[in-house]
């Protein structure tokens, strides 16, 4: 920390080394990570949950129609997906809105009549009648400790949701009830799936070879077939890592956050926390008079907000803000890839060849200069085995991948589920 008589130049030179992360930190947090994947995949404590999804890749020849529901980031989504049975499908019709922000915070039971209601709007708007039969595939980007493929506990809400009365609950119950009180009955709900899963699984319909599904956008996490568990695709949720220290304001953002202590790594590299250790920086900036005016409330800047200033030309107060914003991105795309490459380590000692990873997110689509951050540092640190890696673009694929598996898990009879 410098004194607050230092040159604005000597305290961005302090504020690159707190927020440096080299190849020598990314090479500890590999050795780091592969410990607590093995600590979790044996049931032993750890940081990495390590959570079965109940459901393998796809073959390709999965077919009907399904509807899915993707709720988990910033927007709900409402999807009709036709399965074309030979690796392509249509997503016949889509729907999106923000979640109200007093469902996020407020009485589960309200969230889940938001969904309903939206499923409903959704069904009429596509001119099929609410009595009709429907399978339904559920993404619900949270992390949950599944029982079977239709069945699953919330272990604790994560990226500000705070929704009471549904910690600890089969969150299918709660949809299933929801969707009955909304006179729904009729739509079947054939899957519980992660956004990474759905994403690994949307790519991997297309084509053989997708080995990791990645999430970058307001959260992030990643899964993986594991072969240990013949192929059954494991969702890490790596948001909880806790091998990486982060700095001052990393804990700053933490204790004021409505989950401290958790999601840790999360809160380091995902787009929903960026523009608030921005916001930190500057302020602990302004307060050490280096930059002039107070920065906003809490949350007020956005990943929205630094892509618009890192792609600028900007001048002034907004020069040191540009500086600030990327240090943190860059910070966040080096962890994202050295999170990338411990899982495809890891999968490599399993089968070696091409690894394609299926990445969605809004970081790693629009941040400017991430996707490029995220693949210099993966050369650096992975060396040759780096041009083996693939990053692969794999937008709305949470939705889509929950189609494909409620289309793999209604051939699955009801009662052999949980083995
Ligand atoms: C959740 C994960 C999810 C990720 C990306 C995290 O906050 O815990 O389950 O996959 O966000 O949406």
């Amino acid at each position: 920390m410098s004194t607050p008589g230092s040159s604005l130049e000597d305290r961005l030179e302090s504020l690159r080394k707190d927020f440096l992360f080299d190849e020598a930190a990314a090479g500890r947090l590999v050795a780091r990570f592969h410990e607590e994947m093995r600590s979790g995949l044996a049931g032993r404590a750890s940081s990495l949950k390590m959570l079965s999804s109940f459901t393998r890749r796809p073959t390709g020849r999965e077919k009907g129609r399904f509807l899915a529901l993707d709720l988990g980031g910033t927007n709900f989504r409402v999807l009709a997906v036709e399965l074309s049975g030979d690796r392509s499908f249509e997503v016949v019709r889509a729907t999106r809105a923000a979640i109200p922000r007093e469902d996020m915070g407020g009485d589960g039971v309200a969230l889940f009549d938001f969904v309903a209601a939206s499923l409903d709007a959704f069904l009429s708007g596509s001119g099929l009648p609410r009595d009709g039969k429907y399978g339904l595939g559920f993404t619900f980007s949270f992390p949950v400790r599944q029982t079977g493929i239709r069945s699953g506990a919330l272990i604790q809400w994560t990226k500000g949701f705070t929704a009471s009365g549904v910690e600890g609950k089969d969150v299918v119950v709660l949809l299933e009830a929801a969707l009955r009180r909304r006179g729904l009955g009729g739509v079947s709900v054939e899957a519980l799936v992660n956004d990474t899963v759905g994403t690994l699984v949307a790519r991997s319909y297309e084509r053989e070879g997708c080995e990791l599904g990645v999430i970058l956008g307001t959260g992030t996490n990643a899964c993986y077939p594991e072969k240990g568990k013949d192929g059954v695709i494991v969702n890490i949720e790596w948001g909880g890592f806790a091998g990486f220290a982060g700095n001052s304001f990393d804990r700053a953002l933490d204790a004021a956050s409505a989950n401290p202590g958790s999601q840790l790594f999360e809160k380091a590299v995902s787009g929903m926390y960026l523009g608030e250790i921005v916001r930190l920086v500057l302020d602990q900036l302004a307060r050490e008079g280096l930059v002039p005016a107070p920065v906003g409330a809490p949350y007020s800047l956005t990943s929205e907000h630094l892509s618009r200033l890192v792609a600028g030309s900007p001048t002034g107060g907004d020069r040191v803000a540009r500086a600030v914003a990327e240090l943190v991105t860059t910070r966040s795309a080096h962890l994202a890839a050295t999170a990338i490459a411990a899982v495809l380590l890891w999968r490599g000692e399993q089968a070696p060849g091409e690894r394609v990873a299926a990445i969605d997110g809004s970081l790693f689509e629009k941040f400017p200069g991430y996707r490029e951050a995220m693949s210099a540092f993966l050369a650096q640190g992975m060396g040759e085995r780096a041009r083996e890696v693939r990053f692969e673009l794999a937008h709305d694929g949470s939705g889509i991948g929950a189609a494909i598996i409620a289309a793999i898990a209604s051939e699955v009879p009801r009662k052999s589920e949980a083995t």
